[in-house]
């Protein structure tokens, strides 16, 4: 063979398989694999897939048959090209995969992404090789790290992934059996990870898990530390100027994780917290273990803590059971609660979950509707939030060139995205933006020359950002310090919030 191999990922679903088909690119990188961006031009795919819902599951298959045609054209001109299967369809399915598509060669689950070198060595020597096991050796202690380089060119915000699985067993969900019960990494390593993307310019990260806020990691003495004091611990890791996290379970958020939104400068006033129903009959039948009042009074907690906190949720439609009345309390919820973006799904029977096996399944028809409605009260909130940015400055993170030439995009606080006219070279750094426009989903905005946090000498390109000396948008808070305008979290590469159906969000 010329070159080296040639790697292709492709990653549904959430940002936790975001992070990990990058661990797997990197762990292949030693073994000679450089990743493509052409399918076609491939040796090596790997399909990273989602089980959430029944729609991500089949998009595997129908993408698998693409797959096998590519597979099918490279033997045409006596090329092998190897096809794996990885996340939570592989943990799920197992073998069934093979039998479904005989063109697999490798279906591994999410734990063993560290053993893919070795499955694909026996793979190629001939015959499938398939590993679901939940094995007691740690993954991230045997996955690659990325090259400097690597990390360079993946920008300048990134996921680390600090816990998986769940306990929570909320019964429309396969998290649970998918990514199995909950674990979290060790503090140290978690830091090890922030100071290395760091020091290859990384200058925000969110840390990510199935149900983050459930975070209990070893701390340097042993003994377990919370998600509040983990943050607190990578905040202090030089360079790194934001932190997020994602995605939690109301019934997880400490009063020292709402009092870190209000004490600790780098962490960003946002949080998804999923809310999946505003009605406490269906909350109850989905093992949620909290009611509506809790989670509007937690809320309220927020934002007293931090008052521009910018909120958004996750909801499901059409569970089991769901009349008009309880939809009418979801639908009130989601215009009472000043969302700055939400997420909704159809409610889609999982194998496996208690939620299956309940009397009462809906009409998808009536799903549909009700999604609809609910969309269009999530768009209203949305739009409203970004409405109530116009004329503010909002300190933003530039993270990529834009579509067009002297244009680039950024994050707000909020993680709205932000779009510019200024030089690439300001790509990394963080300036206060004026914000002048608004589309559904981006705000427009222009250079702030100077101020009070970014002292600057008037050149536009100048480094500036908040340093870390007080909350990055202080000075913008409304008098007041006034109720959030609610906010629009949007596509990209964290957590996209478009209030379509469509999957990001991790989990909880
Ligand atoms: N059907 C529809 N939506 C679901 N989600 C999780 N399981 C299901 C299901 N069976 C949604 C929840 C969760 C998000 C990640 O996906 O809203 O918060
Ligand atoms: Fe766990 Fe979230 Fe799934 Fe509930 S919805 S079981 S909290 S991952």
């Amino acid at each position: 063979m010329k070159g080296p191999a040639k790697l292709f990922v492709k990653s549904f679903g959430c940002q936790m398989n975001v992070y990990d088909s990058q661990r797997m690119a990197d762990t292949l990188a030693p073994q000679g694999y450089a990743e493509t961006a052409a399918a076609e031009d491939a040796d090596l795919i790997i399909l990273n897939t989602c089980h959430i819902r029944e729609k991500a599951a089949e998009k595997v298959y129908s993408e698998l048959g693409r797959m096998r045609r590519l597979k099918e054209a490279a033997a045409a001109d006596g090329r092998r090209v190897l096809i794996a299967v990885a996340g939570c369809v592989a943990q799920a399915e197992g073998e069934e995969i093979v039998r479904r598509a005989p063109a697999v060669d490798v279906v591994v689950g999410s734990q063993n992404y560290h053993r893919l070198p070795d499955l694909i060595a026996r793979a190629k020597s001939g015959g499938h090789a398939v590993d679901t096991d939940f094995p007691l050796d740690d993954k991230f202690e045997r996955l690659a790290a990325p090259s400097r380089a690597k990390t360079r060119a993946r920008g300048v915000t990134a996921f680390v992934t600090v816990q998986e699985g769940c306990d929570k067993f909320c019964t429309f969900c396969v998290v649970p059996f998918t990514r199995g019960v909950e674990t979290s990494r060790p503090v140290e390593k978690i830091v090890a990870e922030a100071e290395q993307l760091a020091g290859a310019g990384v200058r925000e990260i969110t840390l990510i898990g199935q149900n983050v806020n459930a975070y209990h990691g070893a701390g340097a003495n042993g003994s377990a530390r919370s998600l509040a004091q983990l943050l607190e611990r990578v905040a202090q890791v030089r360079g790194i100027e934001r932190l997020r996290y994602a995605t939690s379970h109301p019934l997880d958020m400490d009063d020292a994780l709402i009092a870190a939104h209000r004490d600790l400068p780098a962490l960003m006033p946002q949080l998804h917290l999923p809310v999946q129903s505003g009605s406490d009959r269906i909350l109850a039948a989905m093992n949620r273990r909290h009611t509506r009042a809790d989670y509007l009074d937690l809320i309220s907690r927020l934002r007293e803590s931090r008052p521009d906190m910018a909120l958004t949720s996750d909801f499901i439609v059409g569970f089991p059971g769901e009349t008009e009345s309880d939809f009418a309390a979801t639908l009130r919820l989601a215009e009472e609660a000043g969302f700055a973006g939400a997420f909704s799904f159809k409610y889609s029977p999982r194998p496996g979950t208690r939620g299956a096996e309940m009397a009462d399944q809906m009409d998808e028809t009536e799903k549909s509707e009700r999604l609809y409605r609910l969309q269009e009260a999530i768009e209203r909130s949305q739009a409203a939030f970004n409405r109530g940015c116009v004329g503010r400055t909002l300190d933003v993170l530039f993270e990529r060139p834009g579509r067009y030439p002297e244009q680039i995009v950024g994050r707000s606080p909020y993680l709205q995205p932000v779009q510019i006219e200024a030089p690439a070279s300001m790509i990394g750094e963080i300036a206060p933006v004026t914000i002048t426009e608004v589309a559904s989903n981006s705000l427009f905005g222009a250079l702030e020359p100077c101020s009070v946090s970014s002292p600057c000498n008037g050149e536009v390109g100048e480094p500036t950002g908040p340093a870390r000396s007080g909350r990055p948008d202080d000075r913008h808070s409304e008098p007041g310090g006034g109720q959030t305008p609610p906010r629009t979290a949007v596509g990209g590469s964290t957590l996209p919030f478009q209030g379509r159906d469509k999957t990001a969000s991790v989990g909880a």
